[in-house]
C-alpha cells in the first residue's frame, strides 16, 4: 500500500514538473513573437524617417558622367526643358516633396554629387549593382528599381538643373 502511495506521489510531482515546463516554453514563444513585432515596427519607422541614409558627395557613381562643373547661377532655360521631360518620364514614380515609388528629388544635391545623379538617371541598371548608395536605395525601396528612361545626356543635364531649384 505504501509503495503505491509513494508511486502516486512521484507521478504527481513528475507531471507537475512537466506541466510547468510546458508553460515556460509557451511564455518563451510569446516573447519571441513580441520581439519580432518590435523589430518590424522599428524597420518601418527607420524607412519613413530615411534621414539615416548614406551621404557621400565624393561618390560620382558608375556610368558615362565623369565630371560636371555647375555654374553658380541657375540656367533657367535648362530648368524649363528639364521640367518638361521630368513631367513625362519621371513624375510617374517621383513626387516633389514626398516619398512615392521613388524618393522625392528635393534637396538631392545636398545628398548626392551632380555626377552621381546623372549616372543614376542614365545608367541605373549598373548603378544598383555596383554603387553602394544605389544598392542601399534599391533595398530601402523594397527592390523597386529606378527605371532607365533612355534620356540623352543633355536631357539628364536639364533635369539636374531643375533639381537644383528644388529645396
Ligand atoms: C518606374 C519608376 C521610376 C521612374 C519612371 C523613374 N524613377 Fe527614379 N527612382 C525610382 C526608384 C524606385 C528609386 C529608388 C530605388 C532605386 O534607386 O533603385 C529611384 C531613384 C532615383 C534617384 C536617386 C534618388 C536619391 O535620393 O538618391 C534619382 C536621381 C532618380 N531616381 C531620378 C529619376 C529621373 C530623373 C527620372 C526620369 C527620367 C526617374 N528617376 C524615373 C523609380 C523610378
Amino acid at each position: 500500500m505504501k509503495r503505491i502511495l509513494k508511486g502516486l506521489i512521484l507521478l504527481f510531482i513528475f507531471s507537475f514538473i512537466l506541466i510547468s515546463c510546458g508553460d515556460g516554453d509557451e511564455k518563451k514563444e510569446k516573447e519571441k513573437i513580441k520581439i519580432g513585432t518590435k523589430k518590424e515596427t522599428k524597420k518601418i519607422t527607420d524607412k519613413n524617417v530615411s534621414k539615416k541614409e548614406t551621404i557621400d558627395l565624393s561618390n560620382k557613381g558608375v556610368g558615362p558622367i565623369i565630371s560636371i562643373q555647375l555654374s553658380e547661377t541657375i540656367d533657367e532655360a535648362r530648368v524649363v526643358k528639364g521640367i518638361e521631360v521630368y513631367k513625362i518620364k519621371c513624375a510617374i514614380c517621383h513626387k516633389i516633396g514626398k516619398i512615392f515609388i521613388g524618393p522625392p528629388p528635393n534637396g538631392i544635391l545636398e545628398r548626392r554629387s551632380p555626377e552621381w545623379i546623372m549616372n543614376m538617371i542614365l545608367n541605373p541598371e549598373e548603378m544598383v549593382i555596383k554603387d553602394p548608395i544605389a544598392k542601399q536605395l534599391l533595398w530601402d525601396y523594397k527592390g523597386s528599381p529606378m527605371a532607365n528612361q533612355n534620356l540623352t545626356e543633355e536631357e539628364a543635364r536639364n533635369i539636374l538643373e531643375y533639381f537644383r531649384t528644388l529645396k
